[in-house]
């Protein structure tokens, strides 16, 4: 856990104008700014921020909160970390607090030993895998032989084999000096329900990942026949992320100046390096995530993306080119025809042949078109009418004007049909697509304002009246020091006044604040999900807008609270009644 004061210091230096400036373009409205914002995509923005009240909020798509709860949805970023993102951000050097730390069952981390212990891991792994052993001498037939890889690519890769049993891993490291509690914390050991520890990786071949600073921060294990599952990862330890590391960046970022590959997988990448790519990498084993583009981005000018070839990951690729082109790297897509993957592509038709691919891979515009023109005969009209409807919708994806005319002027030549009538019909997909999107917009406040399919407050519902006089309570508690001491002093409400299950646990949560951190709830963060970050905002704000908040508005509110409360547990009680008369009926006949 990290201090109350550290928390406070970190949101008063980050001052959140600036911070979310930094990600979004900004307009002044009034006292406050707007923007179009980054969590769904809108044409018109509906993305405020709140200078005065260090928050924000869509009334888009309703994320909110405070500077913490931008970054951990905008960078994907778990609380404690997203606090540590602005610290460093601002300077701060955090300091942990560590009985808080204990008292909350998280181990303490030694991060230099947690490093030393996965090299001694990786040192063992590949012992094994040249021991003599009959499953080692399998294991590496399996590279070798299976995968062609030579010895020394193995070596260089420093891969292994963790050998199928139960606790030789285990056995070694303790001896080594490691306890269980930190193989477990590293995700080399598990503990059973039953208390009793086992090794974590058993008879799979191994890929140590190693960050650019060439510490070893987790691994992959595969199986090597079909069972499943195909490959067990380290999950996030606290010295690893599998969102913000790639797989070989440690090698490609030698090479990688000018493009960098992107795979899907391990062999993949090792099949590249060894055929001389160098510049290739993979994610460890997720889709890609912004913070991996970002770090693309700081290493290299254009990505090549070259995934498998089956649906699945022709998908993934283009989520891809999304992210990349959004951190502003220039993106092209590489398809290996005749072949499941780029590792095999290598091994059947050779370096040379990969090269020619490369160099001939697509933007996203001449890829897909490419796509559309293999799917249809142009030759025969309808198809052509229906091919060149795809290719103008796939121009009217493209943001920039003058991209979209040199695009219409290539498939005007293509199709030989004049450019003004494609013109024509790309301006018109355009507004109709915005149109729909302002019309789901509407419909999305409209939805959440019913409460109707709320996911953030799933009792809303159940009660929709109710859980409004909740949140009209709930906001004026967030707004006002004074109204919190008043009830909270006087014990005016009672978590029994609360309906919905969400509210309930604000109120619990600000009365805590106010026992037992001096009114402090600057680090909400801490209790709730980002998504109910952006609910409390809400409450916050519809507030904000009221002009007579005082103590006689409070009071009545608390009235009103507590009357539909009560009437709603009523006619839960009468139903219930009516279900008893219906049995008793029942066993009457
Ligand atoms: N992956 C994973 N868990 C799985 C399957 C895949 O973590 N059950 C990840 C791994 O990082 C893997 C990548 O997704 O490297 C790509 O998956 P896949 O293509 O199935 O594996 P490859 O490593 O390419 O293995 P191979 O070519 O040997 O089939
Ligand atoms: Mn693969």
């Amino acid at each position: 856990m990290i201090s109350k004061e550290t928390i406070e210091q970190v949101l008063m230096r980050n001052d959140i104008e600036t911070l979310i400036g930094s990600y979004i373009s900004l307009k002044r409205a009034g006292s406050n700014l707007k923007g179009l914002c980054p969590f769904h995509s809108e044409k018109t923005p509906s993305f405020t921020v709140y200078p005065q009240d260090n928050s924000f909020y869509c009334f888009g798509c309703g994320v909110g909160g405070d500077a913490i709860s931008f970054i951990r949805k905008k960078e994907n970023l778990d609380y404690p970390d997203a606090v540590e993102f602005l610290a460093n951000r601002a300077g701060i050097t955090i300091v942990r607090d560590e009985r808080a730390d204990q008292r909350r069952g998280e181990p303490k981390f030694d991060r230099a030993k947690m490093f030393k212990m996965n090299v001694d891991a990786a040192k063992y792994f590949n012992k094994c895998l040249f021991s003599d052993n009959p499953d080692a001498k399998a294991a590496l037939a399996y590279f070798t032989d299976k995968r062609g890889l030579s010895v020394a690519t193995i070596k260089h890769f420093g891969l292994g084999y963790a050998p199928n049993s139960f606790d030789a891993f285990s056995k070694y490291m303790l001896a080594r000096g490691y306890t269980y509690e930190e193989l477990v914390a590293g995700f080399l050991c598990g503990k059973s329900d039953k208390g009793r520890y086992y090794d974590a990786f058993r008879n799979r071949i191994m890929f140590p990942i190693i960050d650019v600073s060439g510490n070893v921060i987790a691994f992959g294990g595969r199986v090597m026949d079909d069972s499943k599952p195909k490959y067990k990862n380290s999950s996030d330890t606290p010295v690893f992320k599998k969102s913000r590391n790639l797989f070989a960046l440690n090698f490609a970022r030698h090479t990688c100046s000018e493009s960098m590959i992107l795979c899907e997988g391990y062999m993949d990448v090792i099949a590249m390096h060894a055929a001389g790519f160098e510049n290739a990498v993979a994610t460890l084993g997720t889709a890609i995530t912004s913070e991996q583009a970002r770090l693309m981005s700081r290493y290299t000018k254009k990505v090549i993306i070259s995934y498998d070839a089956d649906e699945a990951g022709q998908k993934a690729a283009m989520r891809a080119i999304k992210l990349l082109s959004e951190v502003g790297l220039d993106v092209t897509i590489l398809k290996v025809p005749g072949a499941k993957d780029p590792d095999e592509y290598i091994k059947n038709y050779g370096a040379d042949k990969f090269r020619a691919l490369l160099i001939e891979s697509k933007t996203k515009f001449d890829y897909n078109l490419e796509n559309i023109l293999s799917k249809y005969d142009i030759n025969v009209s309808q198809q052509k009418i229906k091919a060149l409807h795809e290719s103008e919708k796939l121009i009217s994806e493209t943001y920039s004007s003058a991209e979209r005319d040199i695009y219409i002027q290539t498939i005007s030549k293509i199709f030989d049909v004049d450019s003004k009538s494609i013109k024509s019909d790309v301006d018109r997909i355009i507004s109709r697509a915005a149109f729909v999107r302002k019309k789901e917009e509407a419909q999305k406040v409209k939805q959440d304002a019913i409460g109707y399919s709320d996911r953030v407050n799933p009792d809303f519902v159940k009660a929709p009246a109710v859980a409004k006089n909740e949140e009209a309570l709930l906001g004026l508690l967030l707004l006002y020091p004074e109204h919190r001491k008043k009830v909270f002093e006087e014990q005016l409400v009672s978590d029994d006044d609360f309906f919905t299950e969400l509210n309930r646990r604000v109120f619990d949560y600000l009365r805590e604040a106010y026992f037992e951190r001096e009114d402090s709830h600057t680090d909400m963060n801490e209790f709730f999900s980002a998504d109910e970050t952006g609910r409390i905002t809400r409450m916050k704000l519809s507030r904000m807008g009221l002009t007579e908040n005082g103590n006689a508005v409070l009071l009545d509110s608390i009235t009103t609270l507590k009357n539909s409360v009560r009437k709603k547990k009523a006619e839960k009680n009468s139903s219930l009644e009516g279900l008893e008369k219906l049995l008793i009926d029942k066993r009457k006949s």
